[in-house]
């Protein structure tokens, strides 16, 4: 039986205050309990090869021009840079690769400030790129999944694309009829971000300063996004905002993930644990109730391990499978566990902490094996969006998603990996 549970006033105050004070964010090791330590080397890769295209060799290795960007002493990682083509527009779109100690890659682009790749090793020390993505930056321009991208301005969906902030009904593209989603027509994710590689963090700092206006938002709103690998095997991404004006704010990444390699199979056999004792129930068209309802007895629990097809027939307004986003447990604003997941097959794992209030698993539904998803079929990737509730501008009882000028939104969110034996 599905029990309705009402935010506690402790909680509710908490939540109004939406990341306007620092994030308790500094301290990665130690949080959030782990597998097994990763091989320190890496071998060749010896996956299975992904169906479609492989954005790792694709992306990075066609070219002969990979130049490292000079690196101030030795022992400071190098991160290679390469063209990644040029938008119709003319804009320049280079392609970044992290590595660290342990041989895990992460390729990233400033189109969309997306992820193309992510490399790390299986129980046997050999490397497969564990996250969905396009061989080329025209995959990227469509992108009807958003694969590995940043979704903004409000990413998840705002009711028939309305709501009121300051008296003043905005009204926002209904591109996802009847409601709003991914910040609109043309989102954060298909946007040219400026880009600076900092060599001495091993990460890049993609800005974008989204126009006043643009997709029916108000306010100019500059939103910085820093993904970094650490020799701890942790993917982390920090980002903060700034805005003009008053405007509502809701960014995550939006990266698919697979643990046995991108390509191979399904994910049903994932086992997944959630950190979550409460989701967000939600209509036919995705919107929530308003509801935040406890997992318990229910085909949303993922409080202990869980193959994540076992239940996923059961779901409901999922389109067949999880698109709903959970209440992470503990406080919000500070880096805590949201999700553990484990391919027992591969041995990969992967933890994800947070500072947001929720998390949103989406389990593919909408990959359908056709060129749109590059070929990647159905269920084949899961998504764990770190973010605040959807539809929060229309319930104010939900963590406040509003931003007024001389406040700072901060989020960081930490994709550790490693393998169980
Ligand atoms: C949404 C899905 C949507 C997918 C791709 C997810 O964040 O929850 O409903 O299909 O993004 O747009």
């Amino acid at each position: 039986m599905i029990r309705n549970v009402s935010l506690n006033r402790w909680n509710y105050r908490f939540w109004r205050r939406f990341s306007l004070t620092s994030c308790l964010a500094a301290s990665l090791l130690g949080c959030g309990g782990s597998g097994d330590s990763l091989p320190s080397t890496a071998e060749p890769s010896a996956a299975p090869a992904p169906t479609s295209a492989d954005p790792v060799s694709s992306a990075v290795s066609d070219s002969p021009a990979s130049e490292p960007t000079p690196a101030k002493d030795a022992a400071m990682p190098t991160i290679a840079t390469q063209s990644f083509g040029q938008t119709p527009d003319g804009a320049e779109i280079t392609h970044y690769e992290l590595t660290n100690a342990n041989g895990l890659k992460v390729g990233l682009i400033n189109f969309g400030a997306a992820v193309t790749k992510v490399e790390t090793p299986d129980r046997d020390g050999r490397l497969a790129n564990i996250n969905l993505g396009w061989p080329d930056l025209a995959g990227y321009l469509e992108n009807k999944p958003y694969f590995g991208g940043i979704c903004g301005r409000y990413a998840n969906r705002i009711a028939l694309g309305k709501f009121t902030l300051d008296g003043e009904e905005y009204t926002l593209a209904a591109n996802n009829p009847p409601g709003h989603l991914h910040g609109g027509k043309v989102g954060f994710n298909k946007k040219v971000w400026a880009a600076e590689p900092l060599a001495d963090q091993n990460a890049v700092r993609f800005t974008y300063t989204s126009p006043d206006g643009e997709e029916g938002y108000p306010g100019a709103l500059t939103v910085v996004v820093t993904y970094s690998l650490n020799d701890q095997n942790e993917l982390k991404i920090d980002y903060s905002a700034t805005t003009d004006k008053a405007t509502v704010l809701n960014v995550t990444n939006h990266c698919y993930w697979n643990l046995a390699g991108a390509g191979v199979g399904t994910i049903l056999d994932h086992n997944l644990t959630l950190f979550c004792s409460r989701y967000i129930p939600v209509d036919e068209n995705a919107i929530p109730t308003g509801e935040l309802a406890t997992v318990e007895d229910t085909p949303m629990d993922f409080l202990k391990p869980e193959k994540i097809g076992t239940r996923i027939e059961q779901t409901v307004n999922g389109a067949g499978g999880y698109d709903h986003c959970y209440v992470v447990d503990g406080t919000y604003g500070e880096l805590r566990p949201a999700a553990k997941v484990v391919d027992s097959a591969s041995g990969r794992v992967m933890e994800v902490l947070t500072t947001e209030p929720g998390i949103q698993l989406y389990t593919g539904n909408f990959l359908n094996g056709t060129p749109d998803t590059n070929g990647f079929i159905k269920q084949s990737a899961f998504c764990l969006e770190a973010q605040h509730f959807p539809d929060s501008p229309n319930h104010p009882d939900f963590p406040t998603t509003e931003l007024k000028p001389g406040e700072t939104y901060r989020q960081t969110t930490v994709h550790k990996f490693s393998v169980a034996k």
